[in-house]
């Protein structure tokens, strides 16, 4: 293991009705709230009407950012400012999936900063504060809930870019699984690939000694395989729903990568797509996460036997490392695309015209991956791999 310091200062309130805790939490920060959320889709499941009604009991005053895109845009993070300026706002509260918690993560920094937040995406400047944060979660995928990860589209130049800050953890998230219930099966199948990406980058690291990161790793990836094609038939299990809200959340929070680096390449050619093309997060990593790893099956055959063998069960016996690796990689495209993911760029219409501008794109802070670098050839050959 490498050395390392593990601070995360979000306060999780999981459980059944545990939305209801907004009534006693919302005054600890303040009068007046931004209530930020996405298209809609919390208006038709009714938790708008209960967050308002809990925002009411709590006293807040309440201005409201609707319409935040999923892969939000810069445009929204600047709406949000303004209005947080302009309404001296106190707390920013998202309800919604990641989109609406990355969106308002760049608006809790962006009130607090001069400038455009998007210097921080660029790399030109570092917050130095924001305001604080709290979400109501509605899809389990990226872990926004408890990260400070938060990932913006800049609609004018194309560019999608990630950026975090010790300044950009939610204060508190609130996961109910019941908030999780009214989304679609599409959605729900995306939001179980991106938490096994987000578990696979971790898992791909060249660190020594990480037996118990690994064993975690394994049992969140064994426990998506497991309840991933019951919820997708019973979309309003409780159980199902919880156990597949918390793999998301341990998925990317920390707790299973302490000690080493994960690779995070994936994520970057992903975001290239998603930036040009506008595509679902996950629906993007399940067509390139394993041409990803075909692509780097040499550089460590023995990691991929072990993921083949304690993930999906591959009989070892009389095989290569290399060979049982590929065995694992075939297995997890055969799952995801038995809960009906996407395997083809060419799903989304996406043909090869645009590859060489995507490339460009993902080096664009220089060659990336911890696991292997990778350079503008070798992802043309993993979008290759992958129309
Ligand atoms: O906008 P609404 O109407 O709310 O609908 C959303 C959206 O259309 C819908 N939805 C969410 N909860 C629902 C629901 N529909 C019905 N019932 C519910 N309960 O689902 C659609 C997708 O939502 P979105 O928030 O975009 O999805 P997700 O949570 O997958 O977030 C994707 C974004 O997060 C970034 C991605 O790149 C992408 O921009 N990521 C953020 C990360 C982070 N902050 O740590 C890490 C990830 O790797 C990822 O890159
Ligand atoms: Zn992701």
């Amino acid at each position: 293991m490498d050395s390392f310091e593990f601070h995360n200062p979000t306060r999780l309130i999981f459980g059944k009705n545990k939305t209801e805790a907004l009534r006693t939490e919302v005054p600890k920060y303040g009068k007046k709230v931004l209530l930020v959320y996405g298209g809609g889709s919390i208006k038709r499941s009714g938790l708008y009407d209960q967050v308002l009604g809990l925002l009411k009991e709590a006293g807040a005053e309440v201005t409201e950012l609707a319409g935040v895109e999923p892969n939000p845009r810069l445009s929204t993070v600047h709406r949000g400012v303004e209005l947080c300026k302009k309404h001296g706002i106190e707390l920013i509260l998202a309800v919604g999936g990641g989109s609406v918690i990355d969106c308002s993560k760049a608006i809790a920094v962006g009130a607090k900063y001069d400038g455009d937040m998007w210097d921080f995406a660029q790399r030109k400047a570092v917050p130095q504060d924001a305001l604080p944060l709290a979400t109501v979660l509605t899809m389990a995928a990226t872990g926004s809930e408890m990260n400070s990860g938060s990932v913006i589209s800049n609609e004018e130049t194309k560019e999608k870019l990630g950026w975090g800050s010790p300044y950009s953890f939610p204060t508190f998230s609130i996961l109910d699984p019941q908030n999780t219930f009214s989304l679609p099966k599409d959605q729900t199948v995306y939001g179980m690939v991106d938490m096994m990406s987000h578990v696979l980058e971790h898992y791909f690291h060249q660190e020594g000694n990480t037996p118990v990161q690994d064993g975690f790793c394994e049992t969140l990836l064994r426990t998506v395989i497991e309840t991933g094609p019951k919820l997708i038939n019973d979309l309003e299990n409780y159980e199902l729903r919880e156990t597949i809200m918390y793999v998301g959340t341990l998925a990317l929070n920390g707790m299973v990568s302490m000690g080493f680096r994960g690779d995070w390449a994936t994520h970057n050619i992903e975001h290239a797509v998603s930036a040009v093309y506008d595509i679902p997060h996950g629906g993007g990593l399940a067509i390139l996460f394993p041409n990803w790893m075909k692509h780097n099956l040499d550089v460590n055959p023995a990691r991929f036997r072990k993921f083949a063998v304690n993930v999906f069960g591959i009989d070892p016996a009389g095989k290569t490392d290399r060979e049982v690796g590929e065995e694992g990689i075939d297995a997890l495209r055969a799952f995801w695309t038995s809960i009906g993911a996407p395997s083809r760029l060419a799903d989304y219409d996406i043909d090869d015209s645009q590859l060489e501008v995507m490339a460009e794109k993902t080096v664009r802070f220089g060659p990336f991956g911890n696991f292997a670098k990778l350079d503008k050839e070798a992802v043309l050959d993993i979008y290759r791999r992958s129309l």
